[in-house]
């Protein structure tokens, strides 16, 4: 998680910043990312996977300040809009080293791909392979990969779980779906089918799953191979690595996943007699989730109907994962000392919905009270990129922390920005 340290008593501080001040200076609720810890995370990949393509899942979290971290650390980018492609385009990223993905991208989403020349477009169903080779005219290949369902299951929760038959993503290997599509890209002269893809979940905290997955893909390269003579070059197994979001929950051994993958991938070529391929991971939450700090403030404290419910400044606007994905998360009290005994608290959010919970009957001080700050750790990713405006709250800012100092990555949404949109009809 990010680093914390000890200040004084109750007070702690992420990338050399007190909470405490922080939540005063840039007010609640605010979420504040500890670079450092986002650069060792990203050095992290690249010394685990020395020879793979590390590309970071900008859908996890994207501010331009990231995509220069990301960058200056080596790792390439996933984006799957003109959105997130605009932006981190903007931010300095050398297209090349993009890769485009997304199970229904829009004309905006691939003209922008192909003008901006991304390095990779990631197909995901029979449609795209027409549609790309027409808006590419007479300009140059593009290289792509054809993302395969590899028919393992696997992931933290049902709604993320991108593995097997019967969801949106990719193309099945049951139906013949996979089969048709690659001899649509190779009568393609234009696309230049690089590889292969899958990405079978998110929040995915065992690695067998992956070796699976891998042996899978594996099996269809030797099938291409012997069916249309091509020896296919990379193999990009997707992001989904899980991280602990309370103290003792299991995260993601990385340097195993890595080993494990290594040797798993060179004995199934060696027997299938392929060359190994280039491979290509996509972390986003493991990359940034453990480096993100939330902070709120209390607004209310009471206890009804045998329950003890804190309520903060924020909630579901800014992280509707547990209303979403059922996930529990950890608040602590910060900024002060506290020895009241601990006394088992629901912390919940502001908004008109009884799923608006951040954390159920965690032990808390009980003489927490109004004005308190609850620190929420782990808050780095798919929070603040999936805020929403319900209840015309307002997104909180970002602000990266690093070695004792603060600064304002993306300022807080105010009253003007959510209504100036309304232009009254
Ligand atoms: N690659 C592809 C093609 C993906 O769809 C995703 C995530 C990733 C990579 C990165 O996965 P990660 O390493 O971050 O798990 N909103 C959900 C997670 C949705 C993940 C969507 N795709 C959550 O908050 O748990």
């Amino acid at each position: 998680p990010a680093s914390t340290t000890r200040l004084a008593q109750g007070d702690l501080a992420v990338g050399g910043v007190s909470l405490a001040e922080a939540a005063e200076r840039f007010s609640t609720p605010v979420y504040l990312l500890d670079e450092g810890e986002v650069r060792r995370r990203c050095r992290t990949y690249r010394d685990v996977f020395p020879d793979t393509e590390v590309l970071y899942a900008a859908k996890a979290f994207l501010s331009r300040a990231m995509v220069r971290w990301v960058r200056e650390e080596g790792l390439g980018l996933d984006v799957c809009s003109a959105g997130e492609l605009e932006l981190a385009v903007t931010a300095g990223f050398p297209p090349e080293r993009i890769v485009l993905h997304g199970n229904a991208k829009s004309p905006a989403d691939l003209d922008n791909a192909l003008r901006l020349g991304v390095g990779r477009i990631v197909i995901d169903s029979p449609s795209e392979i027409t549609r790309i080779a027409a808006a590419l005219g007479k300009r140059d290949r593009q290289k792509v990969l054809l993302r395969i369902v590899p028919g393992v299951s696997a992931g933290g929760h049902d709604k993320i779980r991108t593995g097997t038959d019967g969801q949106k993503f990719g193309l099945s290997l049951t139906d013949g779906s996979a089969q048709d599509a690659i001899e649509r890209v190779l009568g393609r002269r234009r696309l230049l089918l690089a590889g292969l893809h899958c990405h079978i979940g998110s929040q995915i905290t065992e690695v067998e799953p992956y070796l699976a997955a891998l042996r899978r893909m594996v099996e269809l390269m030797a099938r291409i191979r012997d069916h249309h003579g091509l020896t296919l070059t990379e193999l990009d197994l997707g992001g989904g690595h899980g991280v602990a979001y309370r103290p003792g929950e299991p995260a993601l051994d990385l340097t195993a996943l890595a080993h494990r993958v290594r040797t798993t991938l060179a004995e199934s070529c060696a027997a299938a007699g392929l060359p190994v391929p280039r491979l290509l991971i996509e972390p986003g939450r493991a990359v940034v989730g453990p480096a993100g700090v939330a902070l709120y403030r209390v607004l209310t404290v009471k206890r009804t109907g045998g329950t003890t419910f804190a309520a903060v400044d924020g909630g579901m606007s800014d992280n509707p994962r547990p209303a979403l994905y059922g996930v529990r998360y950890a608040p602590r009290l910060v900024g002060r000392a506290s020895t009241a005994p601990t006394h088992a608290t629901t912390v919940v959010g502001r908004h008109c919905e009884a799923g608006d919970v951040l954390a159920a009957g965690v032990e808390l001080p009980a003489d927490l009270r109004p004005g308190d700050v609850l620190a929420v750790p782990v808050a780095g990713a798919y929070q603040v990129s999936m805020a929403s405006g319900y209840n015309m709250v307002g997104r909180p800012p970002v602000v990266a922390v690093h070695q004792g100092t603060a600064r304002l990555l993306i300022r807080r949404e105010t009253l003007a920005d959510l209504s100036g949109r309304d232009i009254g009809g």
